[in-house]
């Protein structure tokens, strides 16, 4: 069965280009990615490695570590990151998993048999300090994905962890924020008190409480 939200992200070990790497020890106490690419030296991967190394600070601010997997040899992982450190204009400075005997591929099930038999859908999970899986996301190997919108994703896991709050759509750093259903108006004044617009009894906007 597939990994769900919630679930307790499965421990591994995998020889990656940084050496052998214990997902839990990598972790440590904050929050991850782990994310897959159907094979090395192919050109959207090549460009989606790239644009999160570009990125690296703004994990690093969040506190995620980043983990890629593939199923190639490690070898070939090495050669690639020449590549893509050259054509993108980066340095990979996160691990790559050489997940020959599809491991973790199989633990996370990002092999999808009628996609392909062999090689991961473009499979992405976002691991809170918890250990729990908080996003999975689901691309096909003709699509990149787009990065910007994983760390919105973590800015909107991080923000509503902390405090009774949910994000509206297409929500930013900084936007206004929805005061959850299971706090009443009453309790909303007094627990955010840069105020609370009501604009329906279910619909209640406050200021972004942490900023
Ligand atoms: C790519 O990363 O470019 C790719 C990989 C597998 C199928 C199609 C594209």
């Amino acid at each position: 069965m597939s990994l769900r939200l919630g679930d307790i992200a499965p421990n591994f070990k995998a020889k990656t280009t940084a050496g052998e790497i214990d997902l839990y020890e990598y972790l440590g106490n904050g929050w991850g990615i782990l994310f897959s690419h159907p094979a090395d030296y192919t050109p959207v991967c090549t460009t989606e490695l790239g644009k999160t190394a570009l990125l690296n600070n703004e994990f690093a601010k969040r506190n995620v570590k980043v983990l890629a997997v593939s199923v190639d040899p490690l070898d070939k992982h090495i050669g690639w990151v020449k590549d893509i450190n050259e054509t993108q204009n980066v340095e990979v400075n996160f691990p790559i998993i050489a997940d020959e005997d599809r491991t973790v591929a199989n633990l996370y099930g990002m092999i999808h048999p009628n996609a392909s038999e062999t090689f991961t859908v473009r499979s992405l999970f976002v691991i809170g300090p918890d250990k729990k899986i908080k996003l999975t996301l689901t691309y096909p190997a003709s699509t990149g994905r787009n990065f910007i919108e994983v760390l919105r994703v973590i800015d909107s896991l991080q923000l509503t962890a902390n405090y009774s709050v949910a994000t509206p759509a297409d929500w930013k750093q900084t936007e206004d924020v929805i005061v959850v259903p299971a706090v009443s108006t009453e309790d909303a004044i007094k627990k955010f008190p840069k105020g609370v617009k009501v604009v329906k009894p279910y619909l209640r906007y406050t200021p972004q409480p942490n900023i």
